[in-house]
């Protein structure tokens, strides 16, 4: 249990050499004194990830992401920091006491906890077992196969059974000889008055949920009706209570095998319904988690938004499942600087039995073709709210998406949605964009009002808070002035804007550079700042953040400037950065016209237009090229 002392780690570190740490996970190759190779925590298909072998660090310039061995251990292994430190000190063959290591296995488990989670994976176990290789689980095994479940989908989830007895998992844990003291804490049993204790799960399909280490930590037991035990008063789903180990608010259903898959594909799938997960995963889907049947929270968004820029709300296609989708966007847009997109699945159902009924090649385009960004799915959203044969309605209808698309900050999107209204209610596109932007404005203004300091409570989980920034105020500027923007990690298209624009700060002259390469930003504010820096420099030939400052008017805007100059970076700029940084800007851009033409492609559809789903198409395929096209710039 002891920690490992400072002198030790630095030890460690200092032995080991970054470059071989990392040369195990990416092909690095040699670029001047540096090393560079294909990031591991983000697609890309030109290498932005460097490794600088004399300042034993990481440093991507796509995505953002960097640090030193540990970190990069602990990021791409999702363990914690003693164990990173015992991985490295293993490969370099470092002696460490075995005291170190128990520390490390588990960094946060005491004993208790660690007896807990031996309970849970025997009886996971014994569970499997029973439903793999016995006549008791029989039937079951045949329910879950017609569901479409494979043996190797059982046997990966660790999916069991749990007879009808009530004594039996106090009979195998006798056998095993665990203490009884445990099993009040343990949640696997009711303990009765007279201080007896009886099964909670009996005549149930076992589902483990695991922590994030793969470990199981409690179950949720679908109830199994058969003839002799009909059941009708049994609840369909009986989850484990709240314990030591298992905290509905935290967990997240397959979190500890989507965790790679997330970050490999940049993007988590959030399913109501842990059936769900398992179903997409079935289908090829692998990035896919759910709470624990409860509605999302602070904590789970947390845990899940370092790994991904992107979030796709899946929920079953009811009512409920539109209500907990519009819940759940707000959540997250509010907290995370994630980009949510949605899936609805047709005809009311949910994602598993949308598998069921079209196959797992229809869902998995589904996954990736069916996606709609959040305004476009609360523009049908409100639809139902308003009765839209009535002209009041219709106004306050538009008046209420309005509202929804100053949340919006993509230009193209924004262009694009005010003149789909302008059609659809015969208004002035001009009307529409006046009114837009008084309330952008009216926001602003109650934002800096009610703005609150971040909090880092919720970091919590495997998800270290983000480092982007180095300290919190600036030299040369007042507390006043100092930035109130809360520090969340920032996508990765958002992140190159801010070193770009870091860059312009600190080599004014590279405007040049960037205006031959017709350089856009994805969002308005940072748009904004370009410009006005530009207007700024041609006029005074000069540059400093601090009479910039002066010269601007909106406090939004000045402090993006001051988070901007505060950022971290080496100390120059290379041509290779510079290339790279205009890639993921324009790649991201690219991306995001995709998207909006799918989307129109998708309602060209709908509505029967086929011509123009024709040419929406032939437009798509072209940006996909361009968007593969690795040599530009
Ligand atoms: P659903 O009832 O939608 O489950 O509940 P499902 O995934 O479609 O299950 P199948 O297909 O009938 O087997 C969604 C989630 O709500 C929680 C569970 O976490 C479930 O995954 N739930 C549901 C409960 O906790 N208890 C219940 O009785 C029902
Ligand atoms: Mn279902």
């Amino acid at each position: 249990m002891a920690r490992i002392p400072q002198q030790l780690i630095d030890e460690i570190r200092e032995k080991a050499n970054i470059v071989d740490v990392v040369g195990q996970y990416v092909q690095l190759k040699k670029a001047g004194k540096n090393y560079s190779g294909l990031c591991p925590f983000h697609n890309e298909k030109t290498p932005s990830f460097s490794v600088a072998e004399d300042k034993q660090f990481y440093h991507c310039f796509g995505c953002g992401r960097g640090g030193n061995v540990f970190g990069f251990l602990q990021e791409i292994e999702g363990i914690s920091f003693p164990e990173a430190v015992a991985k490295v000190a293993d490969l370099e063959n470092i002696p460490l006491a075995q005291e170190y290591r128990e520390a490390s296995t588990e960094a946060v488990v005491n004993t208790q906890q660690r007896q807990l989670i031996a309970l849970h994976e025997k009886a996971q176990e014994v569970y499997h077992h029973m439903l793999v290789n016995t006549a008791v689980g029989e039937q079951a095994l045949a329910y879950l196969h017609e569901r479409g479940l494979s043996d190797e989908l059982i046997s990966d989830f660790g999916i069991g059974f749990a007879p009808n007895q009530r004594q039996f998992l106090e009979q195998v844990f006798q056998n095993e000889g665990f203490d009884r003291q445990l099993y009040p804490e343990s949640g696997l049993f009711v303990v009765r008055d007279d201080a007896s204790v009886a099964d909670r799960f009996y005549q149930r399909i076992m589902f483990p949920i695991r922590n994030p280490q793969g470990k199981t930590i409690g179950f949720s037991g679908r109830f199994f009706a058969t003839a002799a035990f009909p059941g009708e008063d049994q609840p369909k789903y009986l989850n484990s209570p709240e314990t030591e180990l298992f905290n509905k608010r935290m967990i997240l259903f397959n979190f500890d095998k989507a965790r790679n898959p997330i970050r490999k594909e940049n993007t988590v799938f959030l399913f109501e319904g842990f059936m769900d997960v398992i179903a997409a995963w079935q289908a090829g889907v692998k990035n896919g988690i759910a709470s624990m049947g409860t509605s999302l929270t602070q904590q789970q968004i947390s845990a899940v938004e370092r790994l991904a820029d992107t979030m796709v709300i899946c929920y079953d296609g009811d009512n409920a499942g539109i209500e907990a989708t519009q819940r759940a966007i707000g959540l997250v847009t509010e907290n995370s600087p994630m980009k949510v997109a949605i899936i609805r699945i047709p005809d009311g159902l949910d994602p598993d039995e949308y598998v069921q009924k079209f196959g797992s090649e229809a869902f998995a385009q589904l996954a990736q073709h069916g996606r709609e960004t959040i305004f476009s799915f609360q523009l049908d959203y409100y639809r139902r709210k308003f009765n839209l044969a009535n002209e009041n309605d219709q106004l306050a209808y538009v008046e209420t998406v309005l509202k929804e698309l100053t949340k919006v900050d993509s230009l193209i999107q924004q262009d694009h949605y005010l003149t789909q209204l302008a059609n659809e209610f015969h208004l002035q596109r001009e009307t529409l964009q006046q009114q837009l932007r008084s309330l952008k404005q009216a926001k602003k203004t109650t934002r800096v009002a009610t703005r609150q300091t971040p909090t880092t409570a919720d970091y919590a989980y495997d998800a270290p808070p983000p480092m982007e920034f180095e300290g919190d105020s600036y030299a040369g500027l007042s507390q006043a002035n100092a930035p109130q923007t809360p520090r969340r990690p920032l996508t990765q298209g958002e992140r190159a804007e801010q070193q770009l624009l870091f860059r312009l700060f600190g080599e004014p002259r590279l405007l040049y550079r960037l205006q031959e390469a017709e350089l856009v930003f994805l969002h308005e504010d940072y748009q904004e700042i370009y410009r006005l820096f530009t207007e700024f420099y041609e006029s005074r030939g000069a540059f400093e953040v601090a009479a910039f400052l002066d010269f601007l008017e909106d406090q939004e805007i000045k402090n993006k400037v001051i988070n901007i100059a505060t950022l971290t970076m080496p100390e120059e700029s290379t041509e290779q950065e510079i290339r790279a940084l205009l890639r993921v800007l324009y790649k991201t851009r690219l991306a995001d016209e995709i998207n909006e033409k799918v989307i129109r492609q998708q309602e060209a559809g709908r509505v029967g237009n086929t011509q123009r789903e024709l040419e929406l198409a032939v437009e798509i395929i072209n940006l996909r090229k361009q968007l593969k096209q690795t040599d530009i710039f």
